[in-house]
């Protein structure tokens, strides 16, 4: 699948991924970080930066941290990741006891903690753990509307109709859900989210909102909003990956084949609105100036290009893998492998309007690791 320049980048980086990992994991091993400090990893466990009850312990990217170590332990066997994943997988059960702080993101959660554990290791507390946040998230449908309800209610209001692109990537808690117990309103639900989103979210050119109000007591699209993008009808690059991969994961579990048409319709926006040099920007309608970019969204496109090669005849599988190995060769260029930092990736932007660009976010770390192995054909899916 791979030419043979691209084997022997791919096999550096997996020795410089493997290197970095071994010593960060064991500074790191009680912590849940979120970005770096001076360089070294932050601890959302220990420290809530706002004070909002979704914060510090509640923080929606708390499961990556668990799933790093999954995917290293998987990669390398080593039993020491999996106790540390365990660390954090334990921790996060302050969440359930305080359920306030809790939103839709019980997905990115404890997918990558509880679900990957219990497929590795069959425990039965992380199955419990797995289906406690899968009832969650079925809580949170909205039955007139056909969505699932994003966030509670903000500083600045009503979010009761609010549902948001990113909630893609939290539907697999609930296909693995139904696959675990056999019973079906998981996926069902899933399933009638995914609809209502390819018609509400996805634009005919393949761009996605980030944020569709819905009437939460009727139903129907009442305005969008430009969320973490540039601006209303924006297109926010880390939502288009959101929109690319998630699409794909819902493909996965159902072979629905519009979700795969979805999702291929979304990449070739993604892709055609690259730049030559391969950067992707905070949003890809963004003014020129300041240049703005965001390595997260190339790593998670590239994830999801890759899933897209898989099921692709000979010929369209050249172009997925060719952009998914372009956008990780430029971010692996920008990457720090050095004791400096102790995240990999350093130019994340959370959102377009955040006063702080171009730091370490984990998901960065996380979806250039998974993307990696996927070339390599040893990814621990855990979605
Ligand atoms: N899911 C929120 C974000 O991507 O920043």
């Amino acid at each position: 699948m791979l030419q043979t320049k691209d084997q022997q980048w791919l096999r550096d980086v997996i020795d410089r991924l493997t290197v970095k990992m071994d010593w960060v994991s064991e500074k790191s091993r009680h912590k849940i970080p979120y970005t770096t400090v001076d360089g070294t990893h932050d601890d959302r466990a220990a420290h809530n930066p706002s004070g909002d009850v979704a914060d510090g312990i509640n923080w929606w990217t708390n499961g990556f941290w668990g799933g790093m170590m999954w995917l290293m332990h998987h990669e390398t066997g080593r039993e020491e990741y999996k106790t540390i994943a365990a660390i954090s997988e334990e921790m996060l059960d302050r969440c359930f006891e305080e359920f306030y702080g809790l939103h839709h993101d019980v997905g990115f959660m404890w997918l990558p903690t509880s679900v990957a554990n219990y497929r590795v290791t069959k425990n039965p507390a992380s199955r419990r753990r797995a289906l406690h946040a899968a009832n969650l998230l079925a809580g949170r449908f909205n039955l007139a509307g056909g969505f699932i309800r994003a966030w509670n209610d903000l500083e600045e209001g009503d979010t009761r109709g609010w549902a948001i692109i990113d909630c893609m990537l939290n539907l697999p808690l609930l296909y693995w859900a139904s696959e675990e117990t056999g019973d079906a309103r998981f996926k069902q639900i899933a399933m009638k989210h995914a609809d209502t989103a390819m018609d509400a979210f996805v634009r005919p050119d393949g761009s996605v909102h980030h944020i569709v109000e819905f009437d939460p007591e009727y139903g129907g699209v009442v305005r969008t909003h430009g969320g973490q993008g540039y601006e209303e009808g924006s297109s926010w690059t880390r939502g288009q990956a959101w929109g690319l991969y998630g699409y794909m994961m819902s493909f996965i579990h159902t072979r629905k084949d519009e979700y795969l048409q979805t999702a291929k319709r979304i990449s070739h926006y993604f892709v055609a609105n690259m730049a030559e040099h391969g950067v992707i920007p905070v949003d890809f309608r963004q003014p020129a100036e300041p240049r703005l970019e965001d390595d997260t969204a190339a790593v998670i496109a590239a994830c999801g290009l890759i899933e897209i090669a898989k099921v692709v005849g000979e010929y369209e599988q050249r172009l997925y893998l060719d952009a998914a190995i372009k956008l990780l060769r430029v971010v692996d260029e920008r990457c720090d492998w050095s004791h400096a930092s102790d995240a990999i990736l350093q130019r994340g932007s959370a959102s377009y309007h955040t006063k702080a660009h171009h730091h370490p976010i984990i998901y960065g770390d996380y979806y250039f690791m998974e993307a990696v192995f996927k070339l390599k054909g040893n990814d621990l899916y855990l979605w």
